[in-house]
């Protein structure tokens, strides 16, 4: 029985890709090895959204150099972002790699490995055109309660500075039924919370014969007897729509949080970034999110540096963040993607600028984290317990509808109240995570 070591970089629909890929293998009498020194075959499912992801990946592939010159039977691969990005050059830069398996190719993955066992040699498989199907069966996770389900792929937007659409192809739908029977299956299993993943999720159904919409999944999602809680990424402002909003407020199980990028607060660096939304646009959005959908937490990612950002247009999207307010937000250096519309602009604002830019709006983020969940203090909220707090294994730890991290005492030493729903009383906060009592 040949054993897999598999590593994720990059985003939650790498992880939903890595757990299909280990699902696909297991099926076939693969086993989950401990380690990379004890693996017949090592695998990396990659991200080439910045220069650093890729970075990382390269170091990892150089060190496995000297393992494989000990163990010539050992097969490496490289899977998802990067093998579609880079393809043979690959092979080129790492000869010690022996397959190289495009994002739309790994329900392949068992077949290309099994050639490889009996003919040996470098497997390039990245074609781009395929619909990819879904297997049934899913590797352990650490968290049972909680699982991705992938509801679309690709991204038809081509925001400028992004390698997504180059990568991940063009944007294809699941059907309705497809979805709603892995969510049933799941939760079957014992999952109480969903995550639906799309690139740009708020297009769903868009290209699907029978046309649906986001809105219209969510209810048929919320069907599902047993399931507690719904949670989609990721919106475009372009494409949010009030619908979406409706069955937020309307649907008890769908939490009450949206991760809706605003990337800057600049008219112009929006358009250069090809965003299609304008600073007032997007604020107007997050007002009518509110209106909607009471309590709503709203989360967003920002680039700094895209090419000629001035102090001025940072400046906004300062102001920006203080007036749209983020229960919190990811803050991205811009890099420059080979291939991408971005990149063929100067990449003029110095690193020690982007680092300066990236600090203070972490700064003024933090702060705002700090005063809104400073609010929630003596509040109830209700929590879906995960397990054991990383920094305390005494204290568990779970999460809010808004994707709120808290912390909590169990009410006796070995009470593994995992996957159960509970109420916390919140008597203490950080910017990142609440902390207070179980009441019973
Ligand atoms: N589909 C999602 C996520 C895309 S990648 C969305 O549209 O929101 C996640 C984040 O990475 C983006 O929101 C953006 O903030 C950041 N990002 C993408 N390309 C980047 C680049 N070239 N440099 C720096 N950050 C980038
Ligand atoms: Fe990239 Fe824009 Fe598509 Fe998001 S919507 S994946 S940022 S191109
Ligand atoms: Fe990275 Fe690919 Fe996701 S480039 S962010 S792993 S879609």
């Amino acid at each position: 029985m040949k054993s897999v070591f598999l590593t994720t970089f990059g985003c939650q629909m790498n992880k939903a890709d890595s757990e299909l890929s280990l699902g696909l293998l297991l099926e076939r009498g693969y086993r989950m090895a401990r380690d990379e020194a004890t693996a017949d075959v090592i695998l990396f499912n990659t991200c080439s959204v910045r220069q650093h992801a890729e970075d990382r990946v390269y170091s990892r592939l150089s060190q496995l150099k000297a393992h494989k010159a000990r163990r010539p039977g050992l097969v490496i691969g490289v899977l998802g972002c990067m093998a579609q990005k880079e393809g043979e050059e690959i092979f080129r830069r790492y000869p010690h790699v022996d397959m190289v398996c495009g994002t739309r190719m790994f329900d392949k993955l068992p077949e290309l490995l099994e050639r490889l066992r009996y003919n040996g040699g470098y497997l390039l498989a990245v074609s781009d055109e395929k619909v990819l199907s879904y297997p049934r069966q899913r590797p352990p996770r650490e968290n049972p309660y909680q699982a991705f389900v992938t509801v679309m792929r690709g991204c038809d937007n081509y925001c400028s500075y992004c390698i997504v659409p180059y990568v991940r192809g063009s944007e294809i739908s699941r059907p309705v039924k497809e979805i709603v029977a892995e969510a049933e299956s799941l939760v079957h299993e014992g999952c109480k919370e969903i995550i639906l993943l799309g690139q740009n999720i708020n297009t769903y159904g868009k290209n699907l014969e029978k046309h649906t919409d986001l809105a219209s999944l969510l209810r048929a999602v919320s069907k599902i007897k047993g399931l507690e809680r719904i949670r989609f990424v990721t919106s475009h402002p372009n494409d949010m729509t009030r619908n979406v909003l409706e069955a937020m407020a309307e649907l008890p199980k769908v939490c009450k949080h949206l991760h809706m990028p605003a990337q800057s607060g600049s008219d112009r660096i929006l358009e250069r970034m090809e965003r299609g939304h304008t600073a007032q646009h997007y604020l107007e959005l997050v007002e009518l999110a509110r209106k909607q959908v009471p309590d709503i937490a709203i989360a967003s990612d920002f680039i700094v540096g895209f090419p000629g950002e001035t102090e001025e247009d940072f400046e906004d999207t300062v102001r920006l963040m203080e007036t749209a307010r983020f229960q919190n937000a990811y803050i991205f250096k811009y890099s420059p993607r080979p291939g991408t519309k971005a990149a063929e602009l100067p990449d003029n604002v110095p690193v020690e600028v982007k680092k300066e830019r990236n600090q203070r709006l972490l700064d003024v983020q933090s702060r705002i984290s700090l005063e809104e969940n400073m609010k929630r203090i003596g509040q109830v909220v209700e929590v879906l317990v995960e397990g054991t707090s990383k920094s305390n294994k005494r204290r568990l730890t779970g999460r809010t509808s808004h994707n709120q991290i808290v912390v909590f005492d169990p009410p006796q030493v070995d009470s593994d109240l995992r996957g159960k729903s509970v109420k916390i009383k919140v008597a203490e906060v950080t910017s990142l995570t609440l902390f207070g009592q179980l009441i019973t």
